[in-house]
């Protein structure tokens, strides 16, 4: 018996032995999901069940809501922004720990769709703009969880840039350009990463809808030799015959008879000799060996019936913290590990020197800002988990000791968030929390459930509680206690028939439609709301009751999704900024934490502006206006306009920084931490010239060819607001020289760049050397320069330190007549510390 890692590696012949002694009826029905995240167990041919769960800001696992809460780890981009492999995989790690913890074979992660444009909603959710740092990171994030023998799933499968008619839009992309950037990270995961899974994306490439498309046997298969298992995104298989004809081997979610189109019609299609039974047998081997990977398959089958086959056990401590690797990891360490690469990822744009605030002799610190209170710490959509806790930007300041007071400026949201603590409690008085009850058709009470939350979601069926058909109706009971006196909103946000009742009295009595051509995702996040006013007392508490017909949604095969809603009360907009200014004039420092809402910023739509939403830009001019002492914390997945940068002493941009943003961003402001990131992708300073995500008819053309992110910019000669790469740390660096030598031996490198840099500041930092390659007398039509290579040093004040840079053969190359050719002549070489500042200059010669 072959093992790697303590996992069990059947041969082919093997796994081909277990697939033939299983029926054709037997084998169809594992192409399909069980339900909505796991697959069938087949005893037959040792199968155990095996979980499925997104991902990749954290392990959901299979529920949708707080009772299970899992690490939330910093938005992709955050990780991207690192620019650090080593502390990507060890990021992995923790994510296999967390799988592990949860019950989880295969994590939906991570998506490596390019920042093709900004506006895409996903754009917190992929890495970056660039190939290959897309692919550096995604092959690190790879590597943690699988070495720790939970599989990756790479997607979205191939060129689902934008959230807009995601489910149908046809992209058009020209081979060369689909090879050089959209298909480089997967191809680079698949083959140096060995991921054991592939999405296929819902979107059309060049007219063939993505789980039916050539692509996947051509590239995939072929020319790339892809072992693994080809998923369809949720529901995005749409044929019988031609999705098995092609190579996708999973169509999820099931079961099949709720969400097709295999199950039974897939046997009848075989029967028929429309769909080769080899080739069925070619995707159950595929299932199966993606089993044996995980830990999923008995390695002494059919000598034992044991469908338990013990997983390994990852240690995310030997990549994190090689130190300690010996200890234990639980939650101080996933704590400790989390707030160090939040902090790894905030890039510092700009500072006039405010930063870091010096402790001794600081005075009140004023925070600001409709993030300060309530952070993004995840994007919305697929990638939602529910964190143990989150520190905010408030809590973390607090926690560090400084003396803050807080104002909350301007609102930015247009929704009302569920009801929370401290206003939310149970019908008993404590809290925070709910009851739910459950009603069977019959009217009969078929269940109960006691939660800390107002916000629900329940797929496929309610849980212990039984399945989708068993439940009728469901009743919500709590208590809305006042804190201050004032005008309370309260009503419900999800589709179906509503009531809410407040102390007995009818408040609420709707049906909430879904919203035309709205995404499922969309519908999920962000659902139609109803609020009706209710007057309340300080301290005066009131019960409420909400009441849903279940099947009166027209998603409720799909599931059960609602939220008990309450805004509370606040003063105007006015109010609220002129309160915020006092606050700032009156202190020492104002720390203003601007940034995005879920309903601007989530999977299943895009952005239709990059402003910030609210008056948010008019409470930064007019807080720094007031205290010039004044930094900006950006919290947003991607780029936002900011208008006012010269007027603000200090810019950080902290992405969605998961449940320890808070501390982490105490750290990076008083300097215990260095700001470590560097932008993945460009922020502009306008929207002119930002690429649109608005099909036409159906189709949008990426006419841009290979000109996204920066190489528009070169190729414009247009200025962002912060190029590619950008962020400068709490020291100062020298560039001092570059040599390039060609004689690489082996390893697929035809260049090492040796660049030296030279801490010239006081304090021990931090820096990203960056290697841009160019070819300006080429033959062939190329961006004006492109990313070759980078990496990180760390350096004490006054000390040089030499970093070895490989170039692979690929950055070379360009696609051309159906395969890569490397142009013989000069390249020319630049490092620096961003793609807009390349002080350094070398070349090499290839032939
Ligand atoms: C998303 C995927 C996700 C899947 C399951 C889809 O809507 O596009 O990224 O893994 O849902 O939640």
């Amino acid at each position: 018996m072959d093992t790697v890692n303590g996992a069990y590696v059947p041969s082919e012949e093997e796994l081909r032995a277990r697939v033939a002694r299983l029926s054709v009826e037997q084998k169809v029905r594992l192409l399909t999901g069980a339900d909505f995240w796991a697959l069938y167990p087949e005893p037959d041919a040792g199968l155990r069940r095996v979980v499925l769960s997104d991902g990749p800001a954290g392990v959901r696992g299979e529920t949708w809501d707080e009772r299970d809460t899992s690490a939330n780890v910093p938005s992709p981009t955050a990780l991207a922004a690192t620019w650090d492999c080593g502390r990507v995989e060890g990021i992995g790690a923790l994510l296999a720990h967390e799988a592990r913890r949860k019950g989880v074979d295969m994590l939906l992660a991570p998506t490596v769709n390019l920042h093709r444009s900004p506006y895409g909603g996903r754009h917190f959710e992929c890495f970056s703009e660039d190939p290959l740092l897309t692919a550096r990171i995604g092959i690190a994030y790879v590597r943690g969880l699988q070495r720790a023998g939970v599989a990756g799933c790479v997607k979205h499968f191939v060129a689902n840039d934008s959230e807009t008619e995601r489910m149908t839009v046809d992209v058009r992309v020209d081979e060369r350009t689909l090879r050089e950037l959209y298909l480089a990270p997967f191809e680079a995961i698949v083959r140096e990463a060995g991921v054991w899974a592939v999405m296929a994306a819902y979107n059309e490439v060049n007219g063939t809808t993505m789980t039916e498309s050539p692509l996947l046997r051509e590239i995939l298969h072929g020319d790339w030799g892809f072992d693994g298992l080809v998923v369809s995104d949720w529901t995005a298989t749409r044929s019988t015959v031609a999705a098995a004809n092609a190579a996708l081997d999973l169509a999820m979610p099931g079961p099949a008879s709720q969400f097709g189109p295999w199950g039974d019609a897939l046997a009848v299609a075989v029967a028929d000799g429309l769909v080769d039974e080899a080739l069925i047998d070619d995707k159950v081997v595929r299932i199966l060996r993606l089993a044996a990977r995980v830990g999923g398959l008995d390695p002494n089958f059919p000598n034992s019936d044991s469908l338990q086959h013990p997983p390994t056990q990852p240690n995310p401590t030997a990549y994190l913290d090689p130190a300690g690797a010996s200890a234990g990891y639980g939650p101080a360490e996933i704590a400790r590990d989390l707030r160090a690469t939040a902090a790894a990822s905030f890039v510092l744009a700009g500072n006039d020197g405010l930063l870091p605030l010096d402790r001794s002799g600081l005075g009140r610190v004023a925070v600001i800002g409709p993030n300060a209170e309530v952070a993004r710490t995840l994007g919305g959509g697929s990638a939602t988990v529910f964190p143990p806790y989150t520190i905010s930007p408030l809590d973390g300041l607090r926690a560090a000791g400084l003396d803050v007071a807080f104002a909350p400026g301007a609102l930015a949201h247009l929704r009302t968030s569920a009801a929370r603590a401290p206003w939310l409690l149970r019908p008993d008085g404590n809290g925070p929390g709910t009851e739910v009850r459950f009603f069977a058709p019959s009217g009969e009470l078929a269940g109960t459930e006691r939660r800390e939350s107002a916000a629900f979601r329940w797929m496929s069926g309610f849980g212990a509680v039984g399945a989708a058909e068993s439940v009728a109706r469901l009743e919500v009971s709590c208590v809305i206690r006042a804190t201050d006196a004032g005008l309370y909103s309260l009503g419900v946000s999800g589709l179906g028939h509503f009531r809410v009742l407040v102390d007995g009295a009818e408040a609420v009595d709707v049906t909430l439609s879904l919203p035309e051509g709205a995404d499922v995702v969309e519908a999920l996040m962000t659902p139609p709301q109803q609020l009706a006013p209710v007057k309340l007392a300080a301290g005066q508490s009131v019960s409420v009751l909400l009441e849903h017909d279940v099947h009166s949604s027209p998603m409720a095969d799909f599931g059960t999704f609602f939220e008990l809603s309450l805004e509370v009360p606040h003063g105007t907009d006015d109010e609220e900024i002129a309160a915020a200014i006092s606050l700032a004039a009156a202190s020492d420092v104002a720390v203003v934490v601007v940034g995005t809402t879920a309903e601007v910023e989530s999977e299943g739509f895009d952005r239709t502006s990059l402003a910030l939403p609210g008056r948010q830009d008019e409470l930064v001019r007019r807080v720094a206006a007031a205290n010039p002492r004044t930094v900006v914390v950006v919290n947003s997945g991607a780029p936002v306009l900011m208008p006012w940068t010269q007027e603000v002493a200090a810019v950080l941009l902290t992405w969605f920084g998961g449940q320890e943003f808070g501390h982490a961003l105490a750290d990076v402001l008083l300097g215990d931490a260095e700001p470590g990131g560097r932008l993945p992708t460009t922020w502009p300073a306008s929207e002119a010239g930002v690429l649109a995500t608005q099909p036409a008819d159906g189709v949008l053309a990426y006419t841009e060819g290979a000109d996204i992110g920066y190489r528009g910019y070169d190729r414009d000669g247009r200025v962002p607001l912060y190029p590619f790469g950008h962020g400068t740390g709490y020291t100062t660096w020298s560039y001092e020289s570059i040599t390039v030598d060609r004689n690489v031996p082996g390893g697929g490198l035809r260049a090492a760049v040796c660049v030296q840099v030279r801490n010239t500041g006081v304090r021990r930092g931090r820096e990203v050397v960056q290697v841009y390659a160019s070819r300006p007398d080429s033959a062939v039509a190329r961006p004006v320069k492109w990313l070759a290579g980078f990496a990180v040093v760390e350096a004490d004040p006054a000390e040089t330190v030499d970093v070895g840079i490989g170039i692979p053969e690929r950055v070379f190359q360009h696609w051309s007549g159906g395969g890569w050719t490397l142009e013989p002549g000069t390249f020319a070489l630049a490092a620096g510390p961003s793609s807009a500042s390349l002080p350094l200059a070398g070349q090499v010669e290839l032939t």
